[in-house]
């Protein structure tokens, strides 16, 4: 089975959120299972000489695209046994950070025929394009229709996957018209066209063979109009074609036992992970203490996240004996937020800006408690590191989070975190609280911990998931039996 990854980003070339660590791990997962995946993904200028090095020049040749014509370098490298290539346009790519520029219609719609035309001279025909979110919406829109009778694409199917729903790439209708070169008929309300604009999103919900998103609560959610961003009629149109399939972790990636950033190695031993712990409020100026619970977040500033329920209860958290360490960057009202608080309460409040690998690492190995509690959330991987790393996540009942973590009981002594179901400030508020109070009795924590440890954050069950769709959607074949290829 060969399989082609269309994607904005992948560890550990570049990486802006989830999207990167599900690209980087799900491939090594499906290789290990026999499938042949490749990797395709823009050469950013931010993707390290290391890794720049390793790449070799495959091929050069012109994108036609509307009435555009562009360089394309294409170059291929084998990376942990996944072979990754690389799309190379400096006019488009050779820029600080992945997005936020006001051409990314015309960077992705770029990268979109490059692809298509890319595949040419890689060597591999791929049976399935898998593409991720909207940046590579229209690679199964010009399945297709440009390139529907295209001999390079002959039999390929394509997998459409939302990992985030709320970012669609709506642009105007006149400038996706003039980038994609495609005609009227095409910006229709079955089509690309979107609330009087068009979405690249939408292209690859519509045409898509296969739609699969990142948790089966997520999966049921954006079929409702609180959560479906205008598309839930679409997706619910589309549901029979539409799979939950939760995310894992790269487990060798995310290991404490084997982690460069932590001094003290770890696995199950509560003494030893508080090493870490002493360790982080160290390096961060905090006062040093095991029994003082820190509380870690790692994560974008944005709404997503649910930063303004913890904004309206901060003050009433920081009236307990705590510590929060915040790592991320985001909106300036959340930046500041956090800033102030850390102005206020410089004994008990940490705040690290912009990203940083290492810093993550320490605060997921570090904290005692990760709190995540989002407005919605497709997955989510930060509350499964912080499983992995044994720091105890809070977070609200939507989609993946859902679906990860069992909200501890008491009674029976079961689940492996704390969870809150309705989007309220204090129910977010007396969620801590209790774990505050269960952090205090050694016993319970224990148990809590050991819960933690007894789950499964791997790829290996979703994997199959994945391969499951794929199959789907080939043609039953005998064994070693090759496409045959119209050439
Ligand atoms: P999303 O993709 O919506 O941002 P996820 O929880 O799926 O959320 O994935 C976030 C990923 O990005 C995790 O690997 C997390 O550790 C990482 N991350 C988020 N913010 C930062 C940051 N400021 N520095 C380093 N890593 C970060
Ligand atoms: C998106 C979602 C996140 C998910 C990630 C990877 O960024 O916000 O919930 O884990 O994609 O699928």
């Amino acid at each position: 089975m060969k399989i082609l990854f269309a994607t904005s980003e992948a560890v550990p070339l570049a990486k802006t959120g989830g999207l990167a660590d599900v690209a980087g791990a799900l491939p090594k997962a499906l290789n290990k299972r026999g499938a042949d995946v490749r990797v395709v993904l823009p050469k950013y200028e931010e993707i390290a000489d290391e890794y720049i090095n390793q790449f070799e020049r495959i091929a050069e040749f012109q994108v036609s695209f509307g009435w555009r014509n562009q360089y394309c370098g294409l170059l291929r490298a084998t990376i942990a046994d996944v072979t990754y290539y690389l799309i190379d346009n400096e006019l488009y790519f050779k820029r600080r950070g992945l997005y936020g520029y006001g051409d990314d219609a015309e960077r992705f719609v770029f990268f979109s025929f490059a692809v298509m035309e890319a595949v040419r001279y890689m060597d591999f025909h791929p049976d399935i394009v898998h593409c991720h979110d909207w940046q590579t919406g229209l690679i199964p829109f010009l399945l297709r229709t440009r390139y529907a009778y295209d001999p390079a694409w002959a039999y390929t199917k394509s997998v459409f996957t939302i990992h985030n729903l709320k970012y669609q790439g709506i642009f105007g209708i006149d400038l996706l018209k003039e980038l994609t070169g495609a005609g009227d008929e095409l910006f229709v309300a079955e089509k690309l066209e979107f609330y009087g604009a068009a979405s690249c999103m939408k292209g690859g919900i519509v045409y898509g063979d296969k739609l699969t998103t990142v948790s089966e609560s997520y999966a049921q959610e954006i079929q409702t109009p609180y959560y479906g961003e205008n598309l839930d009629s679409l997706l619910r149109y589309r549901a029979g074609d539409l799979v939950g399939i939760v995310n894992g972790i790269d487990e060798d990636l995310y290991d404490p036992m084997n982690d460069l950033s932590l001094h003290t190695p770890y696995r199950n031993s509560l003494s030893r992970k508080r090493k870490n712990k002493i360790d982080l409020q160290t390096e961060l100026g905090l006062p040093q203490s095991t029994t003082i619970p820190l509380i870690g977040i790692v994560s974008r500033l944005v709404e997503q996240k649910g930063i303004d329920l913890i904004a309206a209860t901060l003050d009433d958290l920081l009236h307990e004996e705590v510590q929060l360490v915040v790592l991320g960057a985001g909106e300036w009202r959340y930046e500041e937020l956090f800033a102030d608080a850390a102005r206020r309460y410089p004994d008990k409040v940490v705040v690290w800006w912009g990203y940083s690998d290492r810093m993550a690492r320490r605060i997921y190995a570090g904290s005692d408690m990760f709190v995540m509690p989002s407005k919605f959330e497709p997955c989510g991987l930060s509350q499964l590191i912080a499983l992995r790393y044994r720091s105890v996540p809070i977070v609200r009942e939507t989609g993946g989070l859902k679906d990860t973590v069992q909200a501890y009981n008491e009674y029976t002594g079961e689940g492996n975190g704390f969870s809150f179901s309705n989007y309220n400030a204090h129910d977010y508020l007396d969620t801590v609280k209790r774990a505050i109070t269960s952090y205090h009795d050694e016993e319970t924590w224990k148990q809590i911990v050991d819960n933690v440890s007894r789950g499964d954050y791997s790829w290996d069950v979703s994997a199959k998931a994945y391969l499951n769709v794929y199959s789907q959607l080939l043609p039953h074949r005998k064994e070693n039996e090759r496409w045959p290829v119209i050439l």
